[in-house]
């Protein structure tokens, strides 16, 4: 989509006009007829008048949500159209949510049509029209586009199929972005997993054909104000492995690399924004499968950190590949700031949370709220979930260190959170934070700017807290 901020004097024609309609007078001259319709002031009412060639679309609160999803259902009315420029006439109150204008308007146009015979055809110009430019809001328009572009281009990753993109895909993807912003990018096999005894993750990846991948890409600035480690769930497929996962659980585990993908799309984001702050990227990549090579439950792996694991179920393979991972991190990069890894690691939290949530776990009550406050500034939704004395007793285990699952059905996200805290050290309690993005990460039914399948979750919410450290 191409996007543009003109100037009331000098905007020129096109074809349609969108208008955002937050009160009555919004309707203008055509009032009565849109009455007449039962148009109403509702978030979500969005309606196309043929012969005035404009789009009306609601919006009841000038919040982001509220007004992401107003504009996103009027561009894809306009989609649905055979014109191809639309504009937006924005006063004042909507252009200090421009960015909500922006990001609404690419992630509600997405769409996912790799494996489709037919394409959609050219794509619609937006004219946001304003009384005066302004530099601020060019800026916002120009970082705008470079978030929402990654959120689009995490989707695709997502969205794409796990016989197309394995964890050796991962790894081409995170070469290919090395070499266009000029990262460093190490990428390692199973040989260097076992020789560095990760045998936590090496194990999880152990019956795919497909070579797991440990992914660490660099992003350097000069002068960097702070230094983050971002570490990413990259099942590229969870098929449970031996604890096979019932058909009906198993669709849709395509997504299970959706943390490893936000975190390859949240660096190439910082860096093409030149931001001052240093950002690694890990991904786990990983695909967790059955046959005879398969482990299993029963067995006891030791990860990086030398503690041991017993494996009651195989299919709680994600912190198994995390805990490595962030061993690996801990071990190799130097004094950071803050550690976040980003996973959809727990069923549980889903069904705790909802479908829209993520849950944000660590040890710092003061970094928890900083996480919180950063998601809801980039327009997802997160929140808290607490840590406590006697859900960490259920990860014990009779024969070693600490059991991959819990010993009761309650509370799964948090002893999923809290098994990672097992391979965070002692000096890095306080700089981890652990985001749970099972709920969101794929939608089954679109919802707001969402269409079906991946949501790009975690991008908009690690770029909004590294901005705070910028
Ligand atoms: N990848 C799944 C979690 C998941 C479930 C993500 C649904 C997205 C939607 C994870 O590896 C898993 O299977 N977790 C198990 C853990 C259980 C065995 C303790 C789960 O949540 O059922
Ligand atoms: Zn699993
Ligand atoms: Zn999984």
């Amino acid at each position: 989509m191409k996007i543009k901020i003109l100037e009331l004097t000098k905007s020129k024609e096109s074809d349609l006009e969108i208008i955002l309609v937050n009160n009555i007078e919004d309707l203008g001259k055509n009032r009565e007829l849109l009455e007449s319709l039962e148009f109403k002031i509702k978030d979500e009412a969005t309606i196309f008048l043929p012969e005035s060639k404009k789009i009306y679309s609601a919006f009841e609160e000038f919040t982001y949500d509220s007004i992401a999803i107003a504009i996103s259902n009027a561009v894809k009315k306009a989609t649905t159209t055979k014109f191809k420029s639309a504009k937006v006439q924005i006063n004042s109150k909507l252009e200090e949510n421009f960015k909500a204008l922006v990001e609404g308007a690419i992630l509600g146009s997405y769409k996912f049509e790799t494996y489709k015979s037919e394409k959609s055809k050219s794509e619609l110009e937006l004219n946001f029209i304003v009384e005066q430019k302004s530099s601020k809001l060019k800026d916002i328009l120009d970082e705008s586009i470079i978030i929402a572009n990654s959120v689009n281009s995490a989707r695709d990753m997502v969205n794409t199929t796990p016989q197309d993109f394995t964890p050796k895909s991962f790894a081409k993807e995170a070469e290919s972005l090395a070499k266009e912003f000029d990262l460093e990018c190490e990428v390692f096999g199973e040989k260097y997993l076992e020789k560095q005894k990760m045998m936590s993750m090496h194990s999880v990846g152990r019956a795919s054909v497909h070579e797991s991948q440990l992914i660490h890409l660099k992003y350097k600035p000069k002068k960097a104000k702070a230094k983050i480690v971002l570490v990413g769930k990259g099942l590229t497929y969870d098929s449970g492995g031996l604890s096979l996962k019932p058909a009906d659980f198993m669709i849709t585990m395509k997504a299970d690399k959706s943390g490893g993908v936000a975190v390859l799309n949240t660096i190439k984001t910082i860096a093409s924004l030149k931001l001052p702050v240093e950002v690694h990227a890990i991904i786990g990549a990983v695909e967790n499968m059955i046959g005879g090579n398969a482990y299993k439950p029963d067995d006891v792996l030791r990860a990086k950190n030398g503690k041991t694991i017993e494996v009651r179920n195989t299919d709680a393979e994600g912190r198994l590949v995390l805990a490595d991972c962030l061993c690996y991190a801990q071990d190799e990069i130097k004094d950071f700031d803050y550690i976040f890894d980003f996973a959809t690691l727990t069923g549980a939290c889903v069904v705790g949370l909802g479908e829209y949530t993520t849950g944000i776990m660590g040890n710092s009550e003061e970094l928890k709220q900083r996480a919180l406050e950063a998601c809801q500034n980039s327009g997802e939704y997160a929140t808290k979930l607490d840590f406590n004395r006697y859900l960490k007793k259920c990860i014990k285990s009779e024969i070693a260190d600490v059991c991959n699952i819990s010993n009761t059905r309650y509370g799964g996200a948090i002893t999923a959170g809290m098994f990672l805290d097992n391979f965070i050290y002692d000096e890095n309690k306080n700089k981890w934070i652990h985001f749970d993005i099972a709920g969101p990460a794929f939608v089954e039914k679109a919802w707001g700017y969402n269409p079906y399948g991946a949501s790009g979750t975690g991008v908009r919410m690690a770029v909004e807290f590294i901005k705070t450290l910028a």
